[in-house]
């Protein structure tokens, strides 16, 4: 018996139809005007889009950062991820400086293993540009089915690595198939600022963002893609906050080079305002980039719009305010750096793109789910609904109304940055791989029945 998902409109990344779709197993089987329903169990989507799983590419789950480790491991994030909607997640695996990208990635997968509650896939940071490091990449990329790798441009002395470094992995995986990922921001010259901040005595969250000014962000933005275009090498820019960074993406593309540009619900919807929140709330919004100033918002969203900007990610990486960001009241450079965006993910783009009247469905199945499968390796398995690809389906209500709310999301943190905020739209059912996972409020899932998805080499797309 499959289930037989009727009276929907499927919304894939390029076309809008009425159409029934049928799970058999983990799979789609088809997909059709009225399929007979005999044997099959029925589900309603009337009056919803039917859409590929979402795909987060961009999540931090289990993480040591900041003195601490992230709130949420691979089974809560998960669960938030499949409330919201997002049947894969691309998490982040940290290479430790001297130590192997086998190692790292060997980490990750026993953190993962039996508990996430969707697929996931992972990327590897990259800590140090030795020979021994640079040699691991085609293995991994060949072997792991590993196909991307961030580098930091900042965080120094933890993260960040020099242009050395980025510039060899460009070149690896130029060569090799793979896609460099790149935190833009000037980590030396934030370290000055930083400490000339809290040597004025200024140590409130806001000084996070003050002392991360935009032209840090455009400067490494410019700098990576000049190395990526030296070395002959697509490049991804995650987290995009602002609109200085986006044009250096826009640029780079109009002189032809494969430059894609990633940026989160955050960035669309908070702003600096923000940090100036009473009784150390602002400490809430302590991420990097920082949320800029409120006019960056309309920028990033045209450019979603025009395709300048090609994937959303959450940058989900959670802190609760209490016992956690809490290890900065005094120094906002203490604050773990993160928010938890996993699960509003999607509802955000649809509230501020679709309803917003920017764009339709399907580029919100493109931003959300099918370009970030293209571009980790993950499509036509995932981030499309078509014959034959795996059953991650959701059945999404554009009419269904919530607040969001700490007190209410599925992650395993005390805080939301979209506290309050009324969003219209999200998911009525959720499978992944033909298993229910969500169903409206109600997680349906099991823990560990995610599993590992090998990422293909990468190859420029067109997008
Ligand atoms: O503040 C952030 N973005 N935390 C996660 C680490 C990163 O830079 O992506
Ligand atoms: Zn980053
Ligand atoms: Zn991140």
């Amino acid at each position: 018996m499959g289930i037989l998902i009727r009276g929907g409109t499927v919304a894939t990344a390029t076309d809008l139809y009425k159409a029934d779709v049928l799970i058999e197993g983990e799979t789609i089987s088809a997909i059709g005007e009225k399929l007979d329903a005999q044997g099959h169990e029925s589900v309603d989507a009337g009056g919803a889009f039917v859409m590929p799983g979402g795909i987060d590419p961009h999540t931090h789950l289990d993480m040591p950062f900041g003195g601490t480790v992230t709130a949420d491991d691979f089974e809560s994030g998960t669960r938030g991820a499949a409330l919201g909607g997002t049947t894969c997640i691309v998490d982040f695996a940290l290479h430790t400086r001297g130590d192997s990208l086998h190692n790292a990635l060997n980490t990750w997968h026993a953190k993962a293993d039996g508990k996430a509650l969707i697929d996931y896939g992972f990327h590897l940071t990259i800590a140090d540009g030795r020979a021994e490091t640079m040699a691991e990449i085609p293995k991994i990329i060949d072997e792991q089915g590993v196909n991307s790798f961030k580098v930091f441009m900042a965080y120094k002395h933890v993260l960040q690595v020099d242009d050395e470094t980025i510039f060899k992995t460009l070149q690896a995986c130029a060569k090799h198939g793979g896609l460099v990922q790149v935190h833009a921001e000037n980590g030396d010259v934030i370290e000055v600022l930083v400490k000339q901040t809290l040597a004025a005595g200024h140590t409130d969250p806001k000084y996070h963002a003050l002392s991360r000014p935009v032209e840090c962000e455009g400067e490494a933005t410019h700098r990576a893609i000049r190395l990526a275009e030296i070395a002959g090498a697509p490049l991804y820019v995650v987290h995009v906050s602002s609109a200085m960074a986006a044009d250096a993406i826009s640029d780079g593309r109009k002189r032809g080079l494969a430059i894609y540009g990633e940026t989160c619900p955050q960035y669309l919807v908070c702003d600096f305002s923000d940090y100036e929140r009473p009784n150390f709330e602002g400490a809430k919004y302590v991420l990097s980039p920082p949320i800029r100033d409120k006019w960056n918002q309309n920028v990033l969203l045209r450019k979603l719009k025009n395709m300048e900007l090609h994937a959303f990610g959450s940058d989900h990486c959670s802190f609760n305010l209490c016992g956690q960001k809490e290890l900065g009241k005094s120094d906002f450079s203490k604050i773990p750096n993160g928010a938890p965006t996993i699960e509003d993910r999607l509802a955000i783009l649809w509230d501020v793109g679709v309803n917003g009247g920017l764009m339709g469905p399907t580029q919100f199945v493109a931003l959300g789910s099918t370009n970030p499968a293209k571009l980790f390796g993950l499509f036509p398995r995932k981030g499309a609904l078509v014959a034959g690809a795996d059953a991650d389906v959701v059945i999404w209500d554009p009419n269904a109304e919530r607040t969001i709310s700490a007190k209410t999301h599925h992650m395993n943190v005390d805080n939301n940055v979209f506290e309050g905020r009324k969003v219209k739209g999200r998911p009525r059912f959720v499978y992944s791989r033909g298993t229910k996972v969500a169903e409206g409020d109600a997680f349906t899932g099991r823990k560990g029945h995610g599993k590992f998805q090998k990422s293909a080499k990468f190859f420029p797309v067109q997008l």
